[in-house]
């Protein structure tokens, strides 16, 4: 991987709604991120990879009620409930950003200014449907029979007829249209630039940023009856999560700290959001927009989104708990296109586990250094890797293969990445049942086992720094296994290490060294006992 410009990643998940705890839904933004942020930090770019939650709203008013403890009471443990499955997963942000931070209200308040001074809000009337689950209003002809919301099938929408302020939404078309067509990466993957497309094609319609008889938001600095829309308060959360610890919360010192941000990473139900409304508000404050939107798909269950307002969820905790991080990390992104929709199964994510990375990748190391132990004394074998570029089908594999993965990463391209890591790892594999190395021995040809050998073990070296981004903990476990000393969840490590990115190179592997006795690196996973045998 060739050295970046040391500019820092910026990088995004949503704030996630604190009105229930995490569901493998709001995870699964999350471990794109960090995958994501990862992978440019093997790299030694600096990163700032933002997460946190969203906290105000009628949603989690009503959450709150429900549970008679005051909001507030309930954002803290919910958020809190965030933060330790994100510990859990693995997950290693830089910023935790809370909509009901006091430093995040000194942004919203200023920005508000700004655009208030720019003319862009105004008092209206508003009617309408509005889905609480969305914290949006819906187009009648989008509605489901008996009113329902087409994202949150169970939840009927509200009738809204109140005084609320608008944002001038409609002004910004046509400087929306040139940001599309000028920047044509901004919105990804394609068919959600084409979404957006076709949505702005139709016409712009201002959207109400304030609620009245809502007592869980900020309130309007210029009108204390009203709070802000929850919406309007929480894309703002990206840009107080850019404050160093220490600054004064305002809008220049946020800013000058890493915007435009890189990546905004989201799933498609919040696109609209994204794509449209926060560049027009970041217009009307003169700021410039974001890099990229980048929209993945939904997980369901049964066919169906999974998430917390339907009931339907898959509480990852429990996952991790049951198979670890690195397992569920690696099903969710190499098991799903990541602009596409997937469905988990479980007994499907035990077989991939247990075929790719305890069957493919974990016993290729095992036998390979069963192997040199009795034929080689464990050491690595003293030769010229250079020399094996010509004739060994691992080298020339692995050769290019740092290269058309950093494009595969650039690109979110996660499946593919373990798709050519697992194709490198299984031509290893058949490459010592070709060359039958105990056959070699015994026929004297060291120089041949050597080669075979070496060249296997650098195989697995390379890939388990390719896929470290996605299953950090596999690739410090196999990396101490071949007598390298890498902690890939040490970020210090890539800076200080440099240059760190010959690693990505095939052949790299030191000759000499006596290498640790095997012990497996991935135990193989059961599914729990089935609970209702027929
Ligand atoms: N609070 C807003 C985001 C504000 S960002 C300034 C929100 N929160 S959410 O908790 O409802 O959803 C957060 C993310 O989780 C969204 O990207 C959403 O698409 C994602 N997911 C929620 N359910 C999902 C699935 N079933 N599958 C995949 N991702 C889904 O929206």
């Amino acid at each position: 991987m060739s050295p970046q410009p040391r500019e820092p990643f910026v990088l995004t998940t949503p704030l996630y709604y604190v009105n229930a705890a995490p569901h493998i839904g709001s995870a699964y933004t999350t471990m794109i991120a960090d995958a994501i942020a990862r992978f440019y930090r093997i790299q030694g770019r600096e990163v700032i990879f933002i997460t946190g939650t969203d906290e105000h709203g009628q949603k989690i008013q009503r959450a709150a009620e429900e549970q008679g403890i005051d909001p507030q009471t309930h954002c803290d443990r919910v958020s809190a409930q965030f933060d330790s499955l994100w510990q859990a997963l693995n997950i290693q942000y830089d910023r935790f950003s809370r909509t009901t931070d006091p430093r995040h209200h000194a942004i919203v308040q200023e920005f508000f200014a700004r655009v208030w001074e720019k003319g862009d809000i105004y008092l209206s009337k508003q009617q309408g449907w509005y889905c609480v689950a969305c914290e949006e209003f819906k187009e009648e002809r989008d509605l489901l029979p008996g009113q329902h919301c087409p994202i949150h099938t169970n939840k009927a929408v509200e009738w809204r007829d109140e005084d609320n302020y608008f944002f001038r939404l409609s002004h910004y078309q046509e400087r929306l249209e040139a940001l599309y067509r000028e920047h044509p990466d901004f919105i990804q993957p394609a068919a959600r630039r084409n979404e957006v497309l076709n949505f702005v094609a139709q016409g712009l319609q201002d959207f109400s940023i304030s609620r009245i008889n809502l007592a869980w938001g900020f309130p309007l600095p210029t009108d204390p009856e009203h709070t802000l829309y929850v919406w309007f308060d929480a894309l703002l959360g990206y840009v107080t999560a850019l404050l160093p610890p220490e600054a004064e919360p305002t809008l220049a010192n946020a800013l000058s700290q890493g915007w435009p941000i890189n990546l905004h990473l989201i799933g498609k139900d919040i696109l609209r959001f994204h794509g449209v409304y926060w560049p027009a508000m970041l217009m009307a404050a003169n700021i410039a927009p974001p890099l990229r939107v980048f929209g993945h798909g939904f997980l369901t269950k049964d066919g169906r989104k999974m998430g917390k307002s339907l009931g339907n969820t898959i509480n990852p905790m429990d996952l991790v708990e049951r198979y670890g991080a690195d397992s569920v990390r690696y099903y969710f992104l190499k098991e799903i296109e990541v602009g596409l929709d997937g469905d988990f199964n479980e007994t499907r994510f035990v077989h991939i586990l247990n075929a790719d990375l305890a069957n493919d990748f974990g016993n290729l190391l095992n036998r390979t250094l069963g192997m040199l132990k009795k034929y080689c004394q464990s050491q690595v074998p003293d030769l010229d890797p250079q020399a094996l570029m010509a004739a060994n089908p691992l080298a020339q594999l692995g050769r290019t293969l740092g290269d058309r993965l950093v494009t595969a990463y650039e690109q979110y391209q996660f499946d593919q990445v373990c798709e050519e890591i697992l194709n490198l790892i299984r031509a290893g594999n058949r490459f010592i049942d070709e060359q039958a190395p105990w056959s070699l021995y015994k026929q004297g040809k060291q120089s041949q086992v050597e080669q075979v050998l070496y060249s296997v073990l650098e195989s697995v070296r390379l890939s388990a720094y390719l896929i470290a981004p996605i299953v950090p903990n596999l690739s410090g476990k196999i990396y101490h296994q071949l007598g390298l000393n890498v902690d890939f969840n040490d970020p210090s490590h890539f800076q200080s290490h440099a240059p760190f990115s010959e690693h990505s190179q095939w052949g790299i592997l030191r000759s000499g060294q006596t290498l640790p006795p095997p012990s497996p690196v991935f135990a193989k996973l059961e599914l729990p006992p089935n609970p209702n045998p027929e």
